[in-house]
């Protein structure tokens, strides 16, 4: 990897952003549902150069016991950075900020989930960047509330999320890295879309109170967007394409028709 050199500018005089985006511009977006055979549910994201997996386990029994909870799932999220996902080698033992990720994410996803339908068990997320460009701790987000669907476990809303910030005194959507270390602040938050819940939001750099309030504006217009984009990467796993198959479903349940009268005249 080349090393990192500070960019001259981070807003070109048209107004451009490093990556070539506008503003309100989220970088290009992957997401794929059920990419991983041994988990109850899993996906990925890339959102620009950022990539990262998540899988769900359970629900299932909880171990060690004494974290049990009588009343409702435990809900266990684990955020990891590969030693190879940044610039310098990461050290493999789980960060202070891994940890702190962790229960962010964790308080994010809890209020789109019933997890009083499994008391004392345990729902696990395993998230693991892979590569890291900025805003991962949103894209986890995206990336685990899919996996989490995938497993079925009962939600009320999947939960967008994206990063807001500011550099050369422009508010901007969807930080890369580069705008994220150099810029003058960043809004991570996620919101569940159906009842515009905010369930993470956190700041840091300054921001006055108009930027702040234009910010989350901005943040919560991208969500809203990003959650298209993970409904479609639902449907493309669970809802059958007319265009791709129609007629082989129509054909496979006339076959399975005629095969009931078949056996009805026997
Ligand atoms: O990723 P996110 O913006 O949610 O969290 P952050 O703590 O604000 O980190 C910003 C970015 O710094 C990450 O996305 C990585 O690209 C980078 N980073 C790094 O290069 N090395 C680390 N040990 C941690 C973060």
């Amino acid at each position: 990897m080349s090393p990192e050199i500070k960019p001259d500018f981070l807003i070109s005089p048209e107004g451009l952003r490093v990556d070539g985006r506008r503003p309100d511009e989220l970088r290009p977006i992957e997401l794929k549902v059920g990419v991983l055979k041994q988990a109850d549910g899993s996906a990925s994201i890339r959102q620009g150069k950022t990539y990262i997996l998540a899988a769900v386990y359970g629900p299932r029994e909880l171990h060690p016991r004494h974290l049990t909870l009588n009343d409702r799932a435990y809900l266990r999220v684990e955020y990891r950075m590969a030693t190879f996902s940044v610039p310098d080698r990461k050290r493999p033992a789980p960060s202070r900020r891994e940890k702190e990720i962790s229960m962010v994410i964790a308080n994010a996803l809890k209020p789109a989930l019933f997890l009083e339908e499994y008391p004392k068990a345990v729902v696990d997320v395993f998230i693991q960047v892979i590569q890291a460009d900025g805003g991962t701790r949103c894209a986890a987000i995206n990336a685990a509330s899919l996996a989490l669907a995938d497993a079925g476990i009962p939600m009320k809303s999947l939960v967008p999320a994206v990063a807001v910030g500011k550099a050369d005194g422009q508010l901007l959507v969807d930080l890369g890295d580069e705008e994220d270390k150099y810029g003058q602040g960043d809004v991570p938050m996620a919101i569940l879309p159906q009842t515009g819940e905010i369930t993470l939001l956190q700041q840091d750099g300054f921001f006055t109170r108009e930027e702040l309030i234009e910010a989350m504006q901005m943040g919560i217009n991208s969500c809203k967007y990003l959650h298209e984009l993970q409904k479609d990467a639902l449907k493309r796993v669970y809802v059958r394409n007319p265009e791709d198959g129609e007629d082989d479903f129509d054909d496979d349940l006339e076959a399975d028709l005629g095969e009931s009268e078949i056996m009805e005249d026997e």
